[in-house]
């Protein structure tokens, strides 16, 4: 299990020389190696590769540090109040959206951006909000994260009916020929609302954005679930057009946590109903009259006081990506998600046996620089992925495994089929069981089988992290089968 520390600068320069031979395209992405020296330097210093961003990007140093320095020097109070310090959070707050707006090239005469605590919480608001009815359907691809699943919830309370697309195996693309057949079967004259996500969080997948168009022009909503995708894509609301957006900034930058939003077309506010009235979303409201007017626009959803110290923190981080240039960042994951796919997929036992099972599409395929596997040993069994995050977490590797909160990427992928899942949910109502959990769930299939190890690339990855893991990976060929499982 353990490296050679003092051959490791050797083999990597070389296998740094022949990955810049064949993605020659890397080199006009060293600009990031200096940025990553500058803002990023305690992942050398720390000695830690981390391979998470799909589950958080990094913040730079000059990042939280310009932000210190903006609290320090300003005076500032909860916003929509005319007293200085709250006229001036006030106009940050705007400036934020005015910035939001501007990333992603959306006209503010056609697109308000509501600020949340996160996706989840963008997403709960078109849950709730969108005028679900019977008659109407919710329609999904399988891949999509638990939050955009759960709107199924709201639709199904309501009456609306709920369809999955399927995947195809092993690209893991959303199947074309029944997505396209159940988008122009959309009932007329009821709103009905399609939901997939840019680029899979479960398999790094990149579903066509042209859907968003066609979808459209059969009557549907679209809700474009952009988290996974905008820390390391260019998404253009200028060319792209879906009705709801929905991400999380700590994604994008690492810093702030706990701000999130959703883009909106104006148009479609007006159909959405809040379920309640809350303190800032209302231009009136009284007691005894019993009667409230909504706010118009973005404050009209935004429930209580937004996360108001933190939003400078967005612009800041959107300065920052720009800065660092996001067309580069998305070439420098790729070279470096390609190059990882092909020296994973050349791992082999010494009985011939593949090492790793790679899920979604190829090298070249549609995806973004996030890589998705499962280790096998050398009798062709599956290594539990939480042993290999255990086994990582020893090498200083930060890697993520599991589901991702994307049980039906997981599902697909790992071939699990409904029948066996509904009979593992069929037993415990049978148990009557109140809970269930992740672990019954294992248990119940097969504890090796449901999850895979997720390895993920964003704007401070470099070629090192990549070999370190790839490093990792060649040290569990023909190693300790037994004591794996
Ligand atoms: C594609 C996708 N959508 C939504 C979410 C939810 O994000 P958050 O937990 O920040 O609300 C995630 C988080 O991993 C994600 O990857």
């Amino acid at each position: 299990m353990s490296h050679d520390t003092r051959r490791r600068p050797a083999a990597q320069q070389e296998a740094f020389q022949s990955f810049l031979a064949a993605w020659p395209e890397y080199a006009a992405t060293s600009p990031l190696d200096q940025l990553r020296e500058r803002d990023y330097s305690r992942l050398d210093a720390l000695g830690e590769v981390y391979l998470d961003y799909t589950g958080a990007g990094l913040y730079g140093a000059s990042q939280v540090q310009e932000h210190l320095r903006l609290l320090e020097s300003h005076v500032f109070g909860n916003p929509h109040s005319r007293n200085p310090a709250s006229a001036q959070m006030s106009e940050w707050v705007e400036r934020g959206r005015r910035d939001v707006l501007e990333h992603f090239q959306a006209s503010p005469e056609e697109y308000v951006v509501v600020f949340t605590p996160n996706a989840t919480g963008a997403l709960k608001l078109i849950g709730e909000a969108y005028p679900f009815a019977p008659g109407g359907v919710y329609l999904l691809t399988f891949d999509n994260h638990n939050s955009v699943n759960g709107i199924r919830e709201f639709a199904r309370a309501r009456g609306a009916s709920i369809r999955y697309i399927p995947l195809s195996i092993p690209d893991l693309l959303a199947d074309t020929e029944q997505l396209q057949a159940a988008l122009g079967e959309k009932p007329a004259g009821i709103d009905c609302l399609f939901a997939y996500p840019a680029q899979s969080n479960f398999s790094g997948a990149q579903h066509d954005l042209s859907w968003v168009g066609r979808a459209q022009a059969a009557g549907w909503d679209v809700l474009l679930d952009a988290a996974a995708f905008v820390p390391t894509n260019r998404l253009d609301l200028s060319r792209v057009k879906p009705e709801f957006v929905t991400l999380s900034f700590y994604k994008m930058f690492g810093y702030p946590t706990g701000i999130g939003c959703l883009i909106a077309k104006r148009a479609v506010l007006g159909k959405l109903h809040r379920p309640w009235f809350a303190g800032g979303t209302i231009t009136v409201a009284s007691v005894q009259g019993d009667r409230y007017y909504l706010a118009e626009g973005p404050e009209a959803f935004e429930d209580g006081t937004v996360d108001f110290l933190n939003i400078p923190g967005v612009e800041i981080g959107l300065r920052r990506l720009r800065e660092a240039g996001l067309d580069r960042i998305h070439q420098r994951v790729r070279c470096l998600a390609e190059w990882l796919i092909g020296e994973l997929e050349g791992l082999h036992h010494s009985n011939g046996r593949p090492l790793v099972r790679i899920y979604g599409p190829g090298a070249r395929g549609p995806r973004g620089g996030t890589v998705t596997l499962n280790f096998y040993d050398a009798g062709g069994e599956v290594i539990d992925h939480l042993k290999i995050e255990e086994l990582a977490a020893r090498e200083h590797i930060s890697i993520r495994t599991g589901c991702f909160c994307n049980p039906g990427g997981g599902e697909a992928a790992l071939g699990l089929r409904a029948e066996a899942l509904s009979a593992c949910f069929h037993r415990a109502e049978e148990e009557r069981r109140s809970r269930f959990t992740l672990e019954d769930l294992r248990m119940c299939i097969d504890a090796k089988s449901t999850g895979a190890v997720r390895v993920s690339f964003g704007i401070a990855s470099n070629f090192a992290d990549a070999w370190r893991f790839v490093e990792f990976a060649r040290s569990l060929r023909d190693c300790c089968s037994g004591s794996l499982r």
